[in-house]
């Protein structure tokens, strides 16, 4: 894994002076500002990957045959730097998320790129934009790596020419006004992903597949869709865009196990370790929504959160679905989804220790 390519680097010249970008960065919400440069890598299958360039952001041309826009082949990322106490920036997991984006290539026939080369593009782009990372607590530089077929040609194989790109941008709280907490609606009619399919994949197509079920939630008034699993349709899966966990009353936890239909985050890996470390018991093991909603009505249910890169931690407050409606607890944030999301967040912002080796300064 030797290959990393020397970037060439095209500065921006820069549109948004200083006093502009600190108003753009006073109002973040999720993926709606981006910074001044974009990460552009290129894979040939004769010549592998070349022409590593960080250049001036901005749109790019394809082919109206380019195989992306017919057959989906695409695969991204999600992961954060974050501004440290004495003004410095950090990423978090990042070698985790070049394993996973690996592994996303192999099931989408793609060539994988070296994790090495992935995480010096991330590298490259955080340091020329590093201006772009917001200081306030909950705020961090949202980056963005992705890889797409590239080549112009309409039949159906694994395409020989791909794109890989990353692009930054300063993110505030995912859910509007940084709720408290999220109801949730559970999805009757759609299933996100089916055992040998590409759950456990992060594949667009997946996300794709996922819109109408959030688009539903919306209309019934819930901030996420919960999906059940494809074969009984009545284990939880997983959200939207997000993992679950859920906290009874013995101090346990309990989260779905990965069994290729779920996106194994990495913030799910995290809470896992943390929780571990406490002390907590944490069981990988499916849950049923029938059950759910019976330990939620006894009280031996106390706390769910949903969690993500995005997400973070967020509590879930109330859960919905055709002919059931129940709270979770007071319905708001619980004691122990509090400590772990103050725990993960520390951590991040270097301002807790460090017991895995998680936090990398640049
Ligand atoms: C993330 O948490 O990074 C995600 O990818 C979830 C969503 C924004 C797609």
């Amino acid at each position: 894994d030797t290959t990393i390519l020397d970037f060439e680097f095209e500065a921006h010249p820069n549109p948004v002076g200083a006093a502009d970008r600190t108003a753009l960065l006073a109002d973040l919400g999720f993926g709606k500002v981006f910074t001044d440069h974009m990460v552009v890598i290129r894979y040939t299958a004769d010549r592998g990957w070349h022409d590593a360039r960080v250049q001036p952001r901005g749109p790019i041309q394809l082919d109206p045959a380019c195989a992306v826009l017919h057959y989906a082949q695409e695969i991204f990322e999600g992961l954060k730097a974050y501004r440290l106490p004495d003004g410095g920036a950090a990423l978090f997991r990042a070698e985790a998320n070049a394993r996973r984006f690996a592994e996303s290539a192999e099931r989408m026939a793609m060539p994988p790129i070296p994790d090495a080369l992935f995480l010096e593009s991330i590298r490259a782009l955080v340091r020329a934009d590093r201006d772009w990372i917001p200081d306030g607590e909950g705020s961090s530089l949202y980056l963005r790596p992705f890889m797409f077929a590239s080549e112009t040609f309409l039949g159906v194989r694994p395409a020989q020419e791909y794109l890989y790109m990353v692009i930054a941008s300063p993110a505030g709280a995912y859910f509007k006004g940084g709720a408290p907490s999220v109801t949730l609606w559970t999805s009757e009619h759609y299933t996100r992903a089916a055992r040998g399919g590409t759950g456990a994949a992060k594949c667009g197509g997946n996300y794709a597949a996922s819109l109408i079920a959030q688009a539903e939630a919306i209309r019934e008034g819930c901030d996420q869709v919960v999906f059940l699993d494809a074969v009984e349709n009545r284990y939880v899966e997983e959200l939207g865009g997000m993992n679950v966990f859920f906290a009874f009353e013995d101090g346990s936890l309990q989260t779905p196990p990965l069994g290729g239909t779920i996106l194994p985050g990495i913030t799910r890996e995290s809470l896992i370790r943390l929780a571990r470390d406490a002390g907590v018991t944490v069981r990988e093991e499916p849950y049923g929504i029938d059950q759910w909603q019976a330990d939620a009505a006894s009280g031996r249910l106390r706390e769910a959160f949903a969690c993500g890169t995005a997400a973070v931690v967020t509590p879930i407050g109330r859960v919905r679905g055709r002919g059931f409606d129940f709270s979770i607890g007071n319905g708001g944030p619980g004691m122990l989804t509090e400590r772990l999301r103050q725990q993960l967040t520390e951590i991040q912002r270097g301002v807790a220790p460090d017991p895995h080796g998680w936090v990398e300064r640049l």
